[in-house]
C-alpha cells in the first residue's frame, strides 16, 4: 500500500479517488484536518477497505512511526501543507511547523522504516514530495520558464517554508540515500479547490452576488493546470521516476488573472445566468497583496521527455468542468464556508 499525507485536502482528495479508481492499491491517508482538510471530499470512499483514513499530525513522529511500521507502505506521497499565500503572511508560523518541520519528521521517520527493508523492498521504496513553482520566485514578461534548474528565490513564507521542505528532500537523498523525488507544480484548479484560492472564491463569489476581488492591476500571470493532470504526473513519477530527480509538472496555460476572471463570468453567463446582468459587474480591484510575484511559467519538456507526461485537458476543457462541477456541488461550498471560513474572509477582504 502507499501512504498518502494532506489526502483529504484538494489536491490529495483528488489523488487518493483517482489511485483508487485505476488501480486496487490500499492507501492509508493521514491527515490532521486542518481548516482545509474535509472528509466529504472523500465521501464517495465510505465502505471502501482500500481506504484507511487516520487524523493525524505529520509533525508527530510516534503516529508516523507507528503507521509505517503498521501498514508497511511501499511508498509515501507527500501533499500535506499549509497552502495559502495570503494566509502565510498573515500567520507564518503555522507553515513552518507543517511544510518546514513536518516534512522534517516524515523524512526521519521515512529512512527509519528504508533502512529495515532490504534488497527490491528496499530499492523500490519511494518518498514523493509534491511542491510548487513558487519557490522559484518571479519571472519577468520574457524571461524563460522555470527548469528544474533555476535558483530558488522564493518570495512569500508559504514559498520560502515549501522551499526549506525541497531542501531536506534534497539533502535527505544526498547524505542518506532515501529514494526521494519531488515535483514542483504550478497552480491547480479543479473538484473541491476550497474556495480562498482565485478560481473557486470567484464562482463562490460570482454565484452570491459578491465582489469578485482582483489584487492589484489584475495582470500578474500564474500557470494553470487540471487537478487531475497534477495526479496522473505524480503516479507517473512514482511509476517511472528517477530517485533523486526533480519534475516541473505544469499545463503550458500563463494566463494574466484578469483574463481567469473574465472567462469565469463568460462561463457562469452562459451555463448560470443571472437576471441582473452578466457577472462581470462584480469584478472589483483591491489592495495588491503585498510582495505578490507577477509571474510564474513552468517548463515541463522534461516529464515529457523523460516519462511521456503531457497534460490531458486543455485550459478550455478543464475550465469548463470545473465550471460545472461547482454547480452541481454548491452544497460542498456551502458546508466548507464554515464559520471558521467566514473569518478568514474578514481578516483578508475586509480592509482592503
Ligand atoms: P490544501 O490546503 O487544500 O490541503 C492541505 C491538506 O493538508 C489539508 O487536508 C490539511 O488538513 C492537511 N494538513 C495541513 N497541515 C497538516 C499537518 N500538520 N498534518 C497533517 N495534515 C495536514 O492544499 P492543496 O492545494 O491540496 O496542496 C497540496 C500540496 O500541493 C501542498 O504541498 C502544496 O504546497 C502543493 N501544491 C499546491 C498547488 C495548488 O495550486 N494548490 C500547486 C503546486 C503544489
Ligand atoms: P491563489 O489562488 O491564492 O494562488 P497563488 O497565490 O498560490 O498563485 O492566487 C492566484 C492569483 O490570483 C494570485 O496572483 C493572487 C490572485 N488573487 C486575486 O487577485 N484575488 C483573490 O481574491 C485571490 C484569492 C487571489
Amino acid at each position: 500500500m502507499i501512504l498518502v499525507t494532506g489526502g483529504a485536502g484538494f489536491i490529495g482528495a483528488n489523488f487518493v479517488l483517482d489511485w483508487l479508481r485505476t488501480s486496487d492499491e490500499p492507501v492509508v491517508n493521514l491527515d490532521a484536518l486542518t481548516y482545509a482538510g474535509n472528509l466529504e471530499n472523500l465521501a464517495s470512499l465510505k465502505g471502501d477497505s482500500r481506504h484507511v483514513f487516520v487524523q493525524g499530525d505529520i509533525c508527530d513522529r510516534k503516529l508516523v512511526d507507528r503507521l509505517f511500521a503498521e501498514h508497511l507502505p511501499r511508498a509515501i506521497v507527500h501533499f500535506a501543507a499549509e497552502s495559502h499565500v495570503d494566509r502565510s503572511i498573515h500567520g507564518p508560523g503555522d507553515f513552518v511547523r507543517t511544510n518546514v518541520n513536518g516534512t522534517f519528521t516524515l523524512l526521519e521517520a521515512a529512512r527509519g522504516h528504508w533502512m529495515t527493508l532490504e534488497g527490491e523492498a528496499k530499492a523500490g521504496f519511494r518518498f514523493h514530495h509534491v511542491s510548487t513553482d513558487e519557490v522559484y520566485g518571479s519571472l519577468g514578461p520574457n524571461d524563460p520558464a522555470f527548469t528544474e534548474t533555476k535558483t530558488y528565490e522564493p518570495n512569500s513564507p508559504y514559498s520560502a517554508s515549501k522551499a526549506a521542505s525541497d531542501h531536506l528532500v534534497r539533502a535527505w537523498h544526498h547524505t542518506y540515500g532515501l529514494p526521494v523525488t519531488t515535483s514542483n507544480c504550478s497552480n491547480n484548479y479543479g473538484p473541491y479547490h476550497f474556495p480562498e484560492k482565485l478560481i473557486p472564491l470567484m464562482i463562490a463569489n460570482a454565484l452570491a452576488g459578491k465582489p469578485l476581488p482582483v489584487y492589484g492591476d489584475g495582470m500578474q500571470i500564474r500557470d494553470w493546470l487540471f487537478v487531475t493532470d497534477h495526479c496522473s504526473a505524480i503516479r507517473a513519477i512514482l511509476a517511472q521516476g528517477t530517485p533523486g530527480e526533480v519534475y516541473n509538472v505544469g499545463g503550458w496555460n500563463e494566463k494574466p488573472n484578469i483574463e481567469i476572471v473574465n472567462t469565469l463570468c463568460a462561463l457562469l453567463d452562459e451555463l448560470k445566468p443571472d437576471p441582473a446582468g452578466s457577472y462581470r459587474r462584480l469584478i472589483t480591484y483591491v489592495t495588491d497583496r503585498p510582495g505578490h510575484d507577477r509571474r510564474y511559467a513552468i517548463d515541463a519538456r522534461k516529464i515529457e521527455r523523460e516519462l511521456g507526461w503531457r497534460p490531458a485537458e486543455t485550459f478550455d476543457t478543464g475550465i469548463r468542468k470545473t465550471v460545472e462541477w461547482y454547480l452541481a456541488n454548491q452544497d460542498w461550498v456551502a458546508h466548507v464556508q464554515s464559520g471558521a471560513y467566514r473569518d478568514w474572509v474578514e481578516t483578508n477582504y475586509a480592509a482592503r
